[in-house]
């Protein structure tokens, strides 16, 4: 079966998931989550990668990496979701699908949360839907890629 590349990116602190604020995010760890994501890729011709960082730039320049590399972005840009114009413009130049994901739902938290800078360049945002979500953005992307 010929797959195709994709990449999910974290954003900083959701390193720490299963440990941070579970009350908001659930137990599972960033671990558990991509493995979920993986093997949901694996059943439809998806090989997914993963790459967390804590550093706005070292996602950046994922970004730019992945114009070349990978067929779709499913990003969860964590607290960067809501002032990084950098990751706005790098996802811009990235013609791909890309799928904004949040475990939690940034619109009924605190009002800072209620903006995104990625959702204009995003094909289209999960949200709410805790773990869950890395399925449903694999589904996505997987529908959109065929
Ligand atoms: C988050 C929501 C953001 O507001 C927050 O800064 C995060 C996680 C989520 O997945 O619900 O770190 O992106």
């Amino acid at each position: 079966m010929v797959t195709q590349p994709v990449l999910i990116l974290s954003g900083p602190n959701l390193d720490l998931l299963g440990d941070r604020e579970p009350e908001i995010y659930g137990p599972a760890t960033l671990d558990d989550h991509v493995a979920r994501a993986v093997a949901r890729g694996a059943e439809l011709g998806l090989t997914i990668d993963h790459i967390q960082s804590n550093s706005e730039a070292e996602l950046v320049e994922a970004v730019h990496s992945a114009r070349s590399t990978v067929a779709a972005i499913i990003i969860n840009p964590a607290a960067l979701t809501h002032y990084s114009w950098s990751l706005h413009d790098a996802l811009a130049a990235f013609a791909g699908p890309v799928i904004e994901l949040h475990l939690s739902n940034p619109a009924a938290r605190e009002s800072f949360r209620h903006q995104s800078v990625v959702a204009p360049v995003a094909t289209g945002t999960i949200a709410g839907l805790g773990g869950h979500g890395y399925q449903l953005a694999v589904d996505a992307v997987a529908a959109m890629l065929t």
